[in-house]
């Protein structure tokens, strides 16, 4: 039997995942690992499932599923697969990435031991939030679960990757700058003693590299989450004079860029789903205060975020059936990140020069006179972005909303 070995990870890590997302209730790691040790692992030959060579994945899912069903509450760490008796790979499961490398290094398969009340099918729906629970703490919201924040290397995205992954999240940074990404993760990792954060080369208005990505996450880590479509680009230009190839890129970015990534993370999270109907994943859309309200002389960023929306509002009403939520996020302006206060390529520096604001002598002066549009006098921060992000993602019941962090510089209408 002949498959690639590439695809055979990639579908069925998020499977076995599933199974343990399904009896666990909680996030988990799975790392595959070579067909070597099988001795008390879960055994599942998926043989049937193979058809021209490739692996049919509901059907495999459920031959998995079978197989998991007589280990009982047990939560297997360890899934050995076969097709035909041919060995494909082991897959280990533990809550942690670095704990699943440890376990596969040790060729540990020792049942996972379960928190109090938990091992059930249960579980996985909502358990983690009591009825009549206040809030969550942050740790509890993202603990263990992986996310994939793209443009993850800077500005936003950085405030965001850094949020998660210090409240316990594994952390994907996929960025065109994978060298800014390798970066951040290094000091990550570093500052808290572990894996939390690994880089991933990403340009989101590709679809293979969107493809790509996805295929590692899932060969590194299991499956996904949380997607956080944040890679994002402005060219502002009048309707009158801009050229048509800064138009499309713009939009090739912040649109279509959108669509690629729900496209190849969505299909991870439903790969996932199979086996585990009842965990919730996120796909958040970092979108803008442009999506809600035209954008003067901005027209392809603006058009863009809009856009946005309505592919948040129909990626939700479609994903929900695999209990993946699509939501947006729409900051105001982060004057504080590198898009508006870079000392040379800034927005603040650019505006000066341009003479944009009257009786602008500094770019400190561009600066109070955009604060002072904010009802609340200041611009918007990672912080606030990330309180948008917590509330999504523990709001269980809520899909194909935007919701505003304008510091009331954009209210109901
Ligand atoms: N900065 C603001 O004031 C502001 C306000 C509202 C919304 N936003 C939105 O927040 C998001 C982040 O904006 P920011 O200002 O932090 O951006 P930024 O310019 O500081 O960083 C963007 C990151 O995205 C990466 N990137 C660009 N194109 C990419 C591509 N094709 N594939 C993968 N990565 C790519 C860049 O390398 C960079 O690391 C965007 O969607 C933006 O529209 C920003």
């Amino acid at each position: 039997m002949k498959l690639a070995e590439k695809s055979v990870n990639a579908i069925l890590a998020p499977l076995v995942r599933g199974l343990g997302l399904n009896a666990s209730g909680e996030a988990l790691a799975v790392v595959p690992g070579p067909a070597g040790k099988t001795e008390g692992a879960l055994q599942a030959d998926i043989g049937p499932a193979v058809r021209d060579g490739l692996i049919d994945e509901k059907d495999a899912a459920a031959i998995l599923r079978d197989a998991a069903a007589g280990a009982g509450a047990k939560l297997p760490s360890s899934v050995h697969v076969k097709a035909d008796g041919e060995p494909l790979g082991t897959y280990w499961m533990d809550r942690t990435l670095d704990a699943a490398r440890a376990r596969m290094k040790r060729g540990d398969p020792s049942p996972l031991a379960l928190e109090d009340g938990r091992g059930t099918r249960e579980n996985a729906a909502g358990a983690l939030c009591p009825p009549g629970a206040s809030s969550r703490s942050r740790a509890d919201v993202v603990k263990n679960r992986v996310a994939l924040v793209t443009g993850g290397a800077q500005g936003f995205g950085e405030e965001i990757v850094r949020g998660l992954a210090a409240s316990g999240a594994l952390v994907f940074i996929a960025d065109l700058n994978i060298k800014g990404a390798e970066q951040l993760a290094e000091k990550i990792n570093g500052a808290l003693g572990k894996t939390s954060a690994l880089a991933l080369a990403l340009d989101v208005s590709r679809e293979e590299s969107a493809e790509e990505a996805a295929a590692a996450i899932a060969e590194t880590a299991g499956g996904l989450d949380i997607l956080i479509s944040n890679a994002g680009v402005l060219k502002a230009g009048s309707v009158l004079e801009q050229d048509l190839p800064s138009f499309t890129f713009a939009t090739g970015v912040n649109y279509t860029g959108y669509f690629i990534m729900a496209k190849h993370g969505g299909r991870l999270m439903r790969r996932q789903n199979r086996n585990a109907p009842l965990w919730k994943t996120d796909i958040i859309q970092i979108n803008s205060k442009s999506g809600l309200e035209g954008s003067n002389k901005n027209g392809a960023y603006a058009g863009g975020k809009f856009g946005g929306l309505g592919l948040t509002a129909s990626f939700a009403l479609e994903l929900i059936e695999y209990n993946i939520k699509v939501n947006a996020v729409c900051p105001g302006n982060f004057f504080d990140g590198p898009l508006w206060s870079d000392s040379e390529k800034g927005l603040f520096v650019q505006y000066l020069k341009a003479g944009k604001v009257k009786g602008a002598k500094t770019a400190a002066d561009v600066k109070t006179f955009y604060e002072e549009k904010v009802p609340m006098k200041r611009g918007c921060s990672g912080q606030d972005v990330m309180r948008a992000i917590y509330y999504i993602i523990e709001q269980e019941y809520e899909t194909g909303q935007a919701v505003p962090v304008t510091g009331g510089q954009v209210m109901l209408h």
